[in-house]
């Protein structure tokens, strides 16, 4: 096999990103979608030249003609979808969060090595090479001792019928959003927290709209960050150490074209930006999963790394949960 058939399940708001990156993937082509809408699954594969359309997840899993399933589907479907894929035979691009609890992972962990398949977390913009860099940088003992990272990531959502803010779907800006902050300070420290703090403005219905986090790790580093969908656009990540501070202007959704994303190493009050290029993250995590598949080099992202992303997102929510009186509001 030297080109990989890639089948998407769901075609909302995120799956045309993935069009794209395969499409400029020379090992991946696109071969099918499915809806539960049939209507729908038609006309997204019209709008973007997918040669099969399936009114059904099951039947797109059932095609021999699909090689890696893209499951883009609400929280809440992520593991049961990335299973039934990895038993159909299928490797797997599951969106963040690739489940709702450890009990899952492990569950996927268990479909994979059953089906001798993999399945990786879409964390797209731990493939961006400015991430790669910051993490190399940091790690490297470029800023002296890590001292603390600091993350940001929000955004307004006002729509009351949004699966993100669905208590019943896995909604919450920390499942949507904390968990980029919550991974990168992960993947800097190489390690995971051996403690957490939290707090939150949940609302009515127990989704968390603005969350604040802390982590602690057993080597030291400290970690916090705030997300939400009740701010404007806002995401920022600083890495300090006792020497230097690197600080990501947009360490999530960097632009693939165009000018390159700021990166910044300052030190006192000399700043000396680092020189990163603009990427199509989705399609260097396409790329990524591609390599993994066909040539056996092991993906960027495991299951123990997606592990310890959900442990970590359900001590925070715990945690900010058990304020849940005095914070409402
Ligand atoms: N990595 C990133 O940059 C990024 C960005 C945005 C979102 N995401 C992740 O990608 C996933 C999908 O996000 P999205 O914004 O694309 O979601 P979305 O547009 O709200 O939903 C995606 C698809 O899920 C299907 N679906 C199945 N059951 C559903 C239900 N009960 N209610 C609503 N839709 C249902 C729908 O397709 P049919 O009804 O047609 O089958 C829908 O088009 C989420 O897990 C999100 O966290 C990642």
């Amino acid at each position: 096999m030297t080109t990989l058939r890639w089948g998407i399940l769901g075609p909302g708001r995120i799956a045309p990103r993935l069009v794209r990156a395969v499409g400029g993937c020379a090992r991946a082509e696109l071969a099918a979608v499915a809806s539960r809408d049939a209507a729908r699954a038609r006309s997204f594969a019209g709008a973007h030249a997918i040669p099969m359309a399936y009114d059904s997840y099951d039947s797109l899993l059932s095609s021999p003609d699909v090689d890696v399933v893209y499951v883009a589907l609400p929280n809440h479907l992520h593991a049961e979808w990335t299973i039934r894929a990895l038993a159909a035979g299928k490797h797997v691009l599951c969106e963040k969060p690739l489940a709702l609890s450890v009990a899952e992972v492990d569950a996927i962990a268990d479909a994979s090595g059953r089906a001798g398949r993999l399945a990786v977390e879409g964390f797209m913009y731990l493939h961006h090479p400015q991430v790669l860099r910051a993490i190399e940088l940091a790690r490297g003992g470029a800023l002296g001792r890590l001292e603390l990272v600091n993350g940001t990531f929000s955004f307004f959502l006002t729509h009351p019928g949004d699966p993100r803010v669905d208590p019943s779907m896995g909604g919450g800006s920390l499942w949507d959003v904390g968990c980029y902050p919550v991974s990168l300070a992960r993947r800097i420290a190489g390690e995971e927290p051996d403690g957490v703090g939290a707090f939150a403005r949940f609302d009515e219905r127990g989704v968390d709209r603005t969350f604040v986090g802390q982590m602690h790790f057993p080597g030291g580093l400290l970690a916090q960050f705030d997300c939400g969908f009740a701010a404007p656009d806002r995401e920022r990540v600083e890495i300090v150490g006792s020497d230097a501070t690197l600080v990501l202007e947009s360490p999530f959704l960097p632009a693939p074209d165009g000018p390159p994303p700021s990166v910044t190493m300052r030190r006192g009050r000399d700043e000396t930006p680092v020189d990163v290029r603009s990427t199509d993250q989705y399609q260097a995590e396409v790329e990524d999963l591609t390599a993994a598949i066909l040539d056996g080099t092991p993906p960027r992202l495991d299951l123990a790394f997606s592990r310890g992303s959900i442990a970590t997102l359900v001590d925070l929510d715990t945690a900010a949960r058990a304020h849940l009186g005095s914070a409402t509001g």
